[in-house]
């Protein structure tokens, strides 16, 4: 089996949220990838608890998905978005709008989660311009939250570090408290009973500021950055009911949760709650190809659609949006989707998932544990080193010693398997996953 060699000066590459320097003394480098597993240039095999990055939901370079890939790229290498059409882009769109729910029909594509969650928020902010109400500018996000690393997905997020070396971002924006209460809610199966009060935190932001200069909220049905943190039950139906209430849109960042890590193209099903905008990334293509984007309510699309026949009606874009090969990816992702019914299988094993993730209670330093979906959070508590320290030696020794890969965030293993995952490889995570824990004493 070949895989490729590892470099010998890692010195020139600046690795994105990384701690680079104990990276570049001790690499954990993964150069091949099939299935639930990846491999590293010596040829060691680990087990994919993490999707990749959320993103690998069909399994890794999957037949069908390399070969539209390979003959897009064969066939027509680029194609410009801008005043010009791709068949397999509209393809794409008709596809994913026809998995949103309600009248979310309309699609804008982008290259990532963040430039989808900033393409929202403009759209957000330009809709009701052209509504004539051009004073609702106000954005709100919530504690916790992330929504990428553009400074419009900072500034709705709500993550310290992530934000605050980076001066004023944008200015208007309001947070909603995070829904995570460990004394209320410790070891969770799926949505925690406790929290659906917190929604009305809202109607404390919009007494302040008047719904007349608020713009949109936007949240994540499941928090997964900041550690998986789940919609209490009742919250986002909430919420859905305060935005109604006050013309405010409500917008749902799908890129984790989208495309069937909770059971379901977009988790809005799962929840039965329409919002006015799905971001979406990451599992649109299975992590192939980057790609991004936004599915919008037919009313959003159709306030844009005004002025002279020939005008651009949105200033907005990227390069690269609607990429060919990445269109071709996702046209041949959502096929695997649908013909092997991933969702359907997501939805069956999650009480097998959640029942084998749970039978870490107890073991040493676990102080919480949540499950959703294909999804599962072991809370460690910090060693006397400090907040981060055991989790990143968690993630260390999972790849070098017990062959497994997974997230941290801080001190919290985050899992999030491919779900093509088997119900013996189920065990195999979490006992390596033991195994971690116990090795860190
Ligand atoms: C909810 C959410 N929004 C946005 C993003 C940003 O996506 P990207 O890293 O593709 O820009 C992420 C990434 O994990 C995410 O989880």
């Amino acid at each position: 089996m070949s895989t490729v060699a590892a470099p010998n000066d890692l010195n020139a590459y600046w690795m994105p949220f990384t701690a680079n320097r104990s990276f570049k003394r001790a690499p954990r480098m993964l150069s091949k990838a099939k299935d639930m597993h990846y491999w590293t240039p010596e040829g060691r095999k680990l087990l994919d608890g993490a999707a990749g990055l959320w993103c690998v939901n069909a399994g890794h370079s999957r037949d069908p998905i390399v070969k539209a890939i390979q003959d897009q790229a064969a066939e027509m290498d680029f194609s410009p978005p801008f005043q010009f059409g791709n068949p397999k882009a509209f393809q794409l769109a008709t596809r994913v709008a026809a998995m949103a729910p309600g009248d979310l029909d309309h699609v804008f594509f982008a290259n990532s989660g963040s430039e989808a969650v900033d393409t929202a928020l403009k759209m957000a902010i330009g809709y009701f311009h052209m509504q004539g109400q051009g004073q609702r500018q106000r954005l709100i996000g919530r504690a916790r939250g992330y929504h990428g690393v553009g400074f419009g997905g900072i500034s709705v997020g709500g993550i310290s570090p992530n934000r605050k070396i980076y001066g004023a971002m944008l200015a208007g924006v309001d947070h909603l408290p995070a829904t995570y209460n460990r004394a209320e809610q410790a070891f969770a199966r799926g949505e925690p009973d406790w929290g659906a009060h917190l929604a009305d935190d809202l109607e404390n932001i919009v007494a302040l500021h008047d719904a007349s200069n608020i713009a949109a909220v936007i949240v994540e049905p499941m928090a997964g950055s900041t550690g998986v943190i789940a919609a209490p039950k009742g919250y986002l139906q909430k919420l859905r009911a305060i935005c109604d209430k006050y013309g405010i849109l409500l917008i749902f960042d799908e890129v984790i949760t989208g495309f069937g890590r909770l059971g379901y193209a977009f988790a809005a099903e799962r929840y039965g709650v329409v919002p006015d905008m799905i971001c979406f990334a990451k599992g649109i293509t299975s992590g192939t190809v980057p790609m991004g984007g936004v599915v919008v309510r037919k009313c959003i699309y159709d306030a844009f659609m005004k002025g002279p026949d020939h005008a651009v009606e949105m200033f907005h874009g990227y390069t690269y949006s609607a990429h060919p090969l990445a269109c071709a990816a996702g046209l041949a992702t959502l096929d695997v989707y649908e013909k092997e019914g991933l969702f359907e299988r997501a939805r069956k094993i999650e009480p097998i998932w959640a029942d084998a993730v749970h039978s870490l209670k107890g073991l040493p330093n676990v102080a919480d544990i949540r499950t959703i979906g294909i999804v599962g959070a072991i809370d460690l508590a910090p060693n006397n080193v400090g907040p981060g320290k055991r989790g990143f030696e968690a993630m260390d020794e999972a790849y070098h010693k017990q062959d497994l890969l997974f997230r941290i965030a801080g001190d919290t293993i985050v899992l999030s398997p491919p779900l093509i995952i088997s119900e013996a490889q189920i065990d195999e995570v979490v006992e390596k996953t033991a195994k971690v824990i116990k090795a860190l004493g």
